[in-house]
């Protein structure tokens, strides 16, 4: 695969990440038990390892040391406080409250790794 096209894999696993993101944070807030079915178990982790899969793989067509970029590893650190937020707001967090308080975190994060992305800097703006 060439490095388009796993940039095309990586931005529309992106998107499907972020929609099932949001759709399961609804769930949580409405109490659904729609959270527990199967495919909800499945599909969006299976889906989170093809982006990253997708992301090692623009890298190592490029040659690129992940290291050696302060973005990339800005990245990386974004993703996994992603995840870690995301499996509080959708499953360990204890209570609402610190559930609804890490999905907003979680979306921030996302937030911020997007504008890294996008502008190639740690810090966006500066
Ligand atoms: C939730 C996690 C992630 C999100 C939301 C995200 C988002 C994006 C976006 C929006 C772009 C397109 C930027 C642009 O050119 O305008 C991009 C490109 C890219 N991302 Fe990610 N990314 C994520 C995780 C990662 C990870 C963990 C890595 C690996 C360190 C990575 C490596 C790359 C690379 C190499 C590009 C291509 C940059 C280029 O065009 O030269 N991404 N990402």
């Amino acid at each position: 695969m060439d490095f388009l096209a796993l940039r095309n894999l990586h931005l529309l696993t992106i998107a499907v990440s972020l929609g099932l993101f949001l759709l399961r944070g609804y769930w949580m807030l409405r109490e659904s038990p729609r959270l527990q079915d199967k495919w909800v178990k499945i599909v969006p982790h299976a889906n989170d390892t093809v982006l990253l899969a997708a992301a090692i793989g623009m890298l190592v067509v490029a040659e690129v040391n992940p290291l050696n970029q302060p973005w990339l590893l800005a990245k990386i650190v974004g993703l996994l406080a992603y995840i870690g937020l995301g499996t509080v707001a959708l499953k360990r967090g204890k209570t609402r409250a610190v559930r609804i308080k890490a999905l907003i975190a979680a979306l921030a994060v996302f937030a911020y790794i997007v504008a890294v992305a996008v502008t190639r800097q740690v810090i966006p703006g500066t």
